[in-house]
């Protein structure tokens, strides 16, 4: 199967399981309808109240890849791979974005009328207490790492590879995106993204028991 298909080649778990941080890609491009399907498997995440800060760019034009290629410190892979994507987070949307959201909502069925009402309180109020508190970018952040990766898992069942990416300078990122002068605009991770020349072997996970509890976290 191609990665044209519409259907992907590997379902959820096999996409977890098959999922490696790559930094060897071929040149080929990623098939746009392909490309196409994952960004709308991406939009699919949840957000807190649904208010998707995410705002996702689709970097795959030569000299964009050579700026953002300096921005990541000249990791080779950016270069490399077809695409990379850059997840950044407006943490002022919500303002715009909200009454919209919640009208659609109620239009699909999916938010009574009761509960329209309660976001329309409850949402400008949470936002501002994050705001107040320093944490608004933190929370739109999880949201955006929540949408990063549907996209890796998305392109993981349609036989692509990516690597989620933190080595970058947010301003030069920032400029690479046309936003380096929007100060309501972060940056959370990047992704690579294309088709491997090598997959690295897994490279181990700690033992669950260090890691993962049950009811209390242990000790060690
Ligand atoms: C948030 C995040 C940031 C990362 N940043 C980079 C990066 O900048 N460069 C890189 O080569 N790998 C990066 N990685 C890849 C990790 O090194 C890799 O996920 C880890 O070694 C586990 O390997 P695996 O992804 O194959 O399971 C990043 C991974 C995550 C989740």
């Amino acid at each position: 199967m191609s990665d044209s298909d519409r259907n992907p080649d590997l379902d959820v778990a096999a996409s977890i399981e098959a999922r490696r941080s790559t930094k060897d890609f071929l040149p080929d491009p990623i098939d746009s309808s392909c490309l196409d399907q994952i960004l709308h498997l991406t939009t699919e995440a949840p957000s807190s109240w649904n208010l998707q800060p995410w705002r996702i760019i689709v970097v795959d034009d030569p000299d964009s890849r050579a700026r953002l290629h300096e921005a990541c410190f000249r990791q080779r892979q950016v270069l490399e791979a077809p695409v990379t994507i850059v997840f950044a987070v407006d943490i002022d949307a919500w303002q715009r974005d909200m009454e919209p959201i919640i009208e659609q909502a109620q239009k699909t069925g999916a938010w009574p009328d009761d509960y329209c009402d309660i976001a329309r309180k409850a949402i400008p109020g949470g936002q501002t207490a994050l705001e107040s508190s320093g944490r608004l970018r933190e929370y739109a952040m999880k949201d955006a790492m929540i949408a990063a990766t549907h996209c890796v898992l998305a392109a993981t069942s349609f036989g692509l590879k990516t690597t989620f990416m933190n080595g970058w300078r947010e301003q030069a990122v920032k400029q690479v995106i046309g936003a380096s002068a929007r100060d309501e605009i972060a940056i959370a991770v990047l992704v690579v993204m294309g088709h491997a020349d090598r997959t690295l072997p897994h490279p181990g996970r700690l033992p669950r028991s260090q890691t993962v509890f049950r009811q209390r976290l242990g000790d060690g």
